[in-house]
């Protein structure tokens, strides 16, 4: 490149203006490698995280399919006669499922929400959900979990029955009280109660729902940590070691999407309480403009 013609002189240029210039560009450049440095840290830190994730949920998926495969395997190849017996077998396969549909689908959502966390991003719509109803459900899906230890779920009719329905997806928010009632039953004590109630409050037209079980304690300090991604208590890790830490900050960010809250305390006798609100027309503006998005979407 020449620059006879560029119409740019250099030749009053003062040394020392060039040397602070020189002096500068270098401070940025080494600002520059300094951050170039942390990001690549926090890159390498990320796919660690991943990598850990990933063979925790394959671990965690391989173990429920393996005792499937081999309770139908002892089914079919007739070593079990009594009926009892094959009753269990057969709740025992149906708890297997559960616990893989369950963590397949934390899998999938992880996914999706670590790409995007707006409501309107999510592909599913908002409907009009019955939360009596939907624990309902859950409880007699999660029960048989429950049997080895003796954990008995009761879902509290009244007053929540009477609570109108909230506004929400559906999925997501039958994610997050899977991910609660499982945890309620995995950190139990044996021969417990999980007891889920809850009810409107007319004032902010909320409603609310409670999860309690009496097993291992909430980390007493910084209950917060406990919707961190990947965070899990000692008490946590020792009494079920296979786990991810990552079912509460689903739920958390599940909530958030639906500007609804969820926190932990420490209930009567030392159990352990989730309180989720939800709003029940918080979100109608926010239905309205997705319908209406949705219909010239599929024009
Ligand atoms: N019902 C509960 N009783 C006591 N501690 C709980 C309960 N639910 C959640 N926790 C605490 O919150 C942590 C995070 O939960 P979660 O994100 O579901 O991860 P994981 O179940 O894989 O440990 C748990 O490791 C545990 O320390
Ligand atoms: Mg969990």
């Amino acid at each position: 490149m020449s620059f006879k013609n560029s119409g740019h002189s250099h030749k009053n240029a003062d040394p020392l203006d060039t040397n602070i210039e020189l002096n500068q560009l270098k401070k940025e450049n080494d600002l520059l490698k300094e951050k170039n440095k942390a990001l690549q840290n926090q890159l390498e830190q990320l796919t660690k995280e991943q990598i850990i994730y990933l063979q925790n949920v394959s671990h965690q998926l391989v173990a429920p399919l393996n005792a499937i495969k081999w309770h139908i395997e002892n089914l079919t190849a007739g070593r079990i006669h009594n009926l009892d017996r094959i009753k269990t077998v057969l709740r025992s396969i149906y708890s297997q499922a559960t616990i893989s549909v369950h963590l397949a689908k934390n899998f999938a959502l992880m996914s999706n929400l670590e790409a995007d966390q707006t409501l309107s991003a999510q592909r599913e719509p908002l409907e009009l959900v019955n939360l009596h109803l939907l624990m309902v459900n859950l409880a007699n899906d999660f029960q048989p979990l429950g049997w080895g230890k003796k954990v008995h779920i009761s879902v509290t009719d009244d007053p929540l029955e009477k609570a109108p329905p909230v506004l929400a997806i559906k999925n997501l928010i039958s994610q997050v009280f899977s991910n609660i009632i499982d945890n309620a039953i995995k950190y139990s004590a044996e021969e417990t109660d999980v007891e889920i109630y809850g009810r409107h409050n007319p004032g902010d037209d909320t409603v609310l729902v409670y999860i309690a079980s009496k097993g291992i304690p909430l980390p007493s300090t910084e209950i917060e940590r406990i919707f961190n991604r990947g965070y899990r208590s000692e008490q946590a890790k020792n009494a079920n070691p296979p786990g991810t830490g990552f079912g509460m900050y689903i739920a958390k960010k599940i909530i958030d999407i639906h500007e609804g809250n969820i926190t932990a305390f420490t209930g009567e006798h030392g159990s352990s309480v989730f309180e989720v609100t939800l709003s029940v027309k918080g979100l109608t503006g926010k239905a309205i403009q997705r319908a209406a998005k949705d219909n010239i979407d599929h024009r």
